[in-house]
This record gives C-alpha cells, structure tokens and sequence, in this order.
C-alpha cells in the first residue's frame, strides 16, 4: 500500500478529536499544545468508552465530552455505530486514541484512513495490547519505550510515526515503568499529531515517514 497522507493544517488548525479511557494525561498535553498560539491543532471534541477523569481535562479547557459507554451497548457492533455516529459529527481532520483501551471496529480507520493515530507504551511491534509496560518488564527486556502509530484494521499493528526509548530499571514495576513511559510519551504524541498535522506523512507498504521539511 502507499498512501500520500496531506498536510491538513493549512488554513488553519487541524480539528483533533482524542479518544481516551483513564487519567487523560496525554489528552492534557494536547490540550495544552492546542491552546498555544499559533498551534496546528485544535482539539474540537474528546471521546470516552466508559466515565473517567480524563474527562475533566477537557471540561477544564471547554472542550465538548462525549460518554459512549461500552457497557450501555447490547453489542460490539451497536458500540461502534454510536462511536461513529459521535466522531463524524465532530468533522475531525485526525483521531487521536490517547490510552484508549478498547479496540475499534474496522469502519472507522476506513473512513479515516491514515487519520487515525495512537499511542502505545512499549517498542512495537513488541508487546502490542493493554498491558505494554507489564508485559515488557516481565519479559525482562532492558529498554522499552513508547510508539506512536497509525491504526489499521489490528491491534497495534499500523505503521509506526514515532518512537522513543525508555530504559527499563533493575527495580521497575509495571507501574513505575509506565509513569517513566507516559513522561516520553506526552511529548513525543503531541510533536507527532503537530507535524502530522503540519507536513503530512508518506507510507510505502507499512513503513511510513513523516514528510519534515529538508535543511
Ligand atoms: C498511556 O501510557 C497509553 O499509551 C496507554 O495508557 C496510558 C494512558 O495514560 N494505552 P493517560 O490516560 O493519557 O494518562
């Protein structure tokens, strides 16, 4: 497959629309970026699975929330429809899964090809899944880190736009290693979603590159 996917940020900013599941600490870093002047994104609605805090980041900024809870929906299918239904209605140039933790159906990364982008805490393609930093420490790899990359039809298996290492320490639990993760990782997802937004990406098969401006 290639694909030539644009720069969307032109005329203005990108509208962003986040997904998210837990704390939404990530979603704070793009709100914080979205907010700074002359920022390529601009974050126009934030999508949860179930309630959580994460949530209030977005009150606290005047972004509209969205609820599509799991557990409301008599199945998978009738879940996804309403994610859909709530996403479009947002117009959104690129979809952020920001600790999203559930797997989306296929219709949304058709609709939104290349537009969709994720983060996850470990090196893909190692350790894809709910439990990146648990189960990279168990494994007993001595570096991992965090991956940003487009979602295709798999779980955490699109093309990779970024990644960054972590060094996994003598004493880590999973916890310590994700919060030493999720301090690489806001940093490297908010640079990511802005230069996707600024310069576009290329993909040839599954290798993508961000399309930065040569010196
Ligand atoms: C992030 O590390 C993300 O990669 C993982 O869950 C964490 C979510 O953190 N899937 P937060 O909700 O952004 O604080």
């Amino acid at each position: 497959m290639s694909l030539s996917f644009p720069a969307l940020a032109t005329a203005g900013p990108a509208r962003v629309v986040v997904l998210i599941s837990g704390s939404g600490s990530n979603l704070l870093a793009l709100l914080e970026a979205a907010r700074s002047e002359g920022s390529p994104l601009e974050i126009v609605a934030v999508v949860a699975d179930r309630d959580c805090s994460g949530l209030q980041h977005a009150l606290d900024y005047g972004v509209p929330t969205h609820v599509i809870n799991f557990a409301d929906f008599a199945s998978r299918d009738a879940w996804d429809a309403s994610l859909l239904t709530c996403i479009t209605a947002a117009e959104p140039d690129l979809i952020v899964c920001a600790g999203f933790m559930r797997v989306i159906g296929p219709e949304l990364p058709e609709l939104y090809r290349g537009a969709i982008i994720n983060t996850h805490p470990a090196l893909l393609p190692a350790f894809p899944g709910a439990h990146g930093a648990r189960d990279a420490l168990t494994h007993g790899v001595k570096v991992s880190g965090v991956t940003v990359h487009v979602v295709d039809a798999g779980l955490d298996t699109g093309p990779i736009l970024a990644q960054a290492a972590v060094p996994v320490l003598r004493d880590d639990t999973p916890d310590t290693l994700q919060e030493r993760i999720k301090g690489v990782e806001r940093e490297l997802l908010v640079n990511t979603v802005a230069a996707v937004a600024v310069h576009g990406y290329s993909l040839e098969g599954r290798v993508a590159h961000l399309n930065l401006p040569t010196a």
